[in-house]
């Protein structure tokens, strides 16, 4: 199997796992269902859904869900995160991630080399770094 090959069944692993947090997601205000599957540098998958409140605000993207419970377990290396999303569940388009997620994508992992996969199946994805979605993004390197 040649780096392409394992890149592409790694990619759709990812795809599988953010599509199977669909049925978990919490979306009764919106109707909008996002799964997101996070893989950490040592090889781990970490998944995560959307999970809204009465109260609007207080609401959690998949993305974030992912990377919290990552983090919450020692992680702090990432290689690439995958997102599915759609109206009921159904996904007929890319979801791309909100700004505050591409922060939080910003504060653990290096823009440049981050790769975000936007799916509709696994047939279907597209494949971006976060520098390309967060250009000129501020992160834990400013500070020092
Ligand atoms: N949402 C995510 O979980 N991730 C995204 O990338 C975009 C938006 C959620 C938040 C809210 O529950 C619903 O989608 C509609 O905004």
């Amino acid at each position: 199997m040649g780096y392409q090959e394992m890149d592409r069944k790694i990619a759709e692993k990812m795809v599988e796992l953010a599509i199977g947090q669909l049925a978990y997601s919490y979306a009764p205000y919106s109707g909008f269902k996002v799964g997101a599957a996070l893989l950490a540098e040592n090889g781990k998958f970490y998944t995560g859904c959307n999970i809204e409140n009465a109260a609007y605000t207080p609401t959690n993207c998949a993305e974030r869900t992912a990377f919290f419970k990552a983090v919450s377990e020692g992680e702090r290396a990432f290689c690439a995160i995958c997102i599915v999303g759609g109206k009921d569940g159904v996904l007929t388009g890319y979801t791309a991630p909100c700004g505050v997620c591409r922060q939080v994508m910003m504060e653990f992992c290096n823009p440049n080399t981050f790769q975000v996969i936007l799916a509709v199946s696994k047939e279907k994805y597209k494949i971006f770094t976060l520098k390309e979605l967060l250009p000129l993004g501020f992160g834990p390197e400013n500070l020092v």
